[in-house]
């Protein structure tokens, strides 16, 4: 054998061995458990034959508690680039079948240099997480090595898009990566989050819970927020993070890419025109409209199980993404409260970062009263919305469906947060509030001095009807130019992507700041 073809049989035998990452048991480990193993995940998430991988040889470098002694190339991580739908995005893979996919200084630097490359050739970067966390025998290095990640995915906020899928534990500081990244997917039943497990909680605070309780995906997607998407499966994310990118363009400076449709800009639904009840308290299902008006009625829903009052996520209108946000009038009558506002925020900033328009559909009684919403500062987090709205430089096309009271009426993306575009069906309703309560507050002294209840009686009604001839109807507003049109709701889409496309060179500035103090 020539000493080339040894040194190639060298490579393919170290390569091959690198592949095995902890080795065979640990695989058949991780197997039993239901879990794939980090190269199996490229494998699925990746267009057949694209992975590029990196470091494929990298070693840790720690001698504590007799670590000198166990190596492994790769040092459990997978990092490197290849392509999604032909797509570039970068990509590391926590490999448990080594140290637990522990963190140490080696593998940061592995995720850090992935990391780095897609923020410097605007790519997204998509980070696959199943690890115990800092690795314990590295001690600080560990730490330091989760602070570089940090800092990276600090940096890269804003410019490139950052999808973490937690596909097995992630626990500790660890969960803060995560945090930092546009959208965080969990797998039911196989991953968790949280600062610390179940022992630590109960010796803590005395509390006994599961792991799937503390932090499970059901718990994450539906009652912290901490998580955007649950799959039922490993599969199931797989597939679910390949949609989310479909939506989503490469870096902050390119637009989304447009999906050809056959779905026709002027069809309309007639349905619209009768889907408003006659009765203002009774609902209606804001997914039929969000539907009726995309392409090919597809609508790829983000946070689907948290504050479900608000609705947010992806759609196209005429092949061109658009972020959706839209008040459930079927959950809590579609009112603001903490957690429909911050979720609808923070949807509505990654919109605007990545160059996506908004289109806002309004149903909305207000904001949500009480102490618990004041105790839980519903004035800071309704004040995000606001904000988020405000500071949007995007198109923004509002349609107002039917109730826009009050301060919801001024954070859903009207007129003067420089909306661009503001429609009305003509069932609208924009007022400071609703017609019975304006009643109650203006007419109580009548009311109260009324000596007979049929007196009462006739006062309210005649008041409630002066006040719903003036303000329950989309025309105050419109005679005063504060929405722009009267639309017929079966035309909603036609119009809708008429605007979007009148928008499409919208260039508008904020004043120059080194960042902004949003109210956190
Ligand atoms: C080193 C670790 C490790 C860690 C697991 N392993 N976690 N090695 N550092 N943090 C190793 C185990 O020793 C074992 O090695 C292998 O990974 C698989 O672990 P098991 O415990 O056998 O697996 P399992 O039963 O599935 O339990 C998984 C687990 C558990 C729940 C993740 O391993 C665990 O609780 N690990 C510690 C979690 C933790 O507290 N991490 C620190 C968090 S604090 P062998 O050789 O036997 O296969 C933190 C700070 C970050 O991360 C701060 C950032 C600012």
């Amino acid at each position: 054998m020539s000493i080339q073809t040894e040194n190639i049989s060298k490579l393919v035998e170290r390569r091959n061995n690198a592949k095995m990452g902890g080795g065979q048991k640990r695989i058949d480990a991780q197997h039993e458990k239901g879990k794939y193993t980090a190269r199996e995940r490229i494998a699925m998430l990746l267009d057949k034959g694209s992975f590029e991988e990196y470091d494929m040889f990298v070693q840790h470098r720690c001698t504590n508690f007799g670590m000198e002694k166990s190596h492994y190339d790769g040092d459990g991580v997978v990092t490197g680039c290849g392509t999604i739908n032909g797509r570039l995005v970068y990509i590391y893979a926590q490999d448990f079948t080594v140290s637990g996919g522990s963190l140490s200084i080696t593998m940061a630097q592995k995720i850090c240099k992935v990391m780095d490359m897609a923020i410097q050739n605007g790519a997204p970067c998509i980070g696959l997480n199943d690890s115990g966390g800092a690795r314990i025998q590295e001690g600080i290095d560990a730490l330091a090595g989760y602070g570089e990640l940090f800092e990276r995915n600090i940096l890269a906020s804003g410019v490139i898009p950052q999808i973490s899928g937690i596909f097995g534990p992630c626990a500790g500081g660890a969960v803060y990566s995560p945090a930092l990244t546009d959208f965080t997917l969990m797998v039911k039943n196989t991953s968790y989050m949280f600062l610390t497990g179940p022992a630590v909680v109960k010796s803590v605070t005395g509390e006994q819970v599961t792991q799937e309780e503390l932090g499970g995906a059901s718990v994450h997607a539906s009652k912290s927020g901490v998580a955007h998407f649950a799959a039922d499966t490993e599969e199931d994310g797989i597939l679910k993070i390949k949609t989310l990118l479909s939506f989503l363009p490469q870096n902050n400076l390119e637009e989304a890419p447009k999906v050809p449709t056959e779905d026709s800009v002027s069809r309309v639904d007639d349905l619209l025109n009768e889907i408003i009840p006659d009765n203002p308290n009774k609902p209606y299902d804001m997914y039929y409209i969000i539907r009726s008006i995309v392409d090919d009625h597809n609508f790829f829903e983000v946070h689907q199980d948290y504050a479900k009052n608000i609705i947010v996520g992806f759609a196209h209108m005429n092949g061109r993404s658009v972020g959706i946000v839209a008040n459930q009038p079927k959950i809590l009558a579609g009112v603001l409260d903490i957690n429909a506002s911050r979720k609808a925020a923070r949807f509505v900033r990654f919109c605007d970062a990545f160059n996506i328009p908004l289109v806002t559909l309004v149903d909305v009684p207000g904001f949500l009263c009480g102490t618990q919403q004041e105790y839980g500062a519903i004035i800071v987090n309704g004040a995000k919305l606001l904000y988020a709205y405000g500071e949007a430089t995007v198109p923004k096309v509002t349609v107002t469906l039917r109730k826009s009271y009050g301060g919801a009426h001024i954070v859903m993306s009207c007129k003067q947060l420089r909306g661009d575009i503001n429609y009305a069906w003509p069932s609208a309703n924009i007022a400071v509030m609703g017609a019975d309560g304006a009643v109650n507050v203006l007419y109580s002294k009548d009311m109260k001095t009324a000596e007979e209840p049929e007196e009462k009686k006739r006062i309210f009604e005649e008041k409630k009807k002066e006040y719903d001839d003036l303000f329950s109807n989309p025309y105050q507003a419109a005679q005063k130019g504060y929405i722009d049109d009267v639309i017929e709701p079966r035309n909603t889409r036609f119009r809708v992507i008429r605007a979007l496309e009148q928008l499409q060179g919208k260039r508008q500035e904020i004043p120059a700041k080194k960042h902004d103090n949003l109210p956190l």
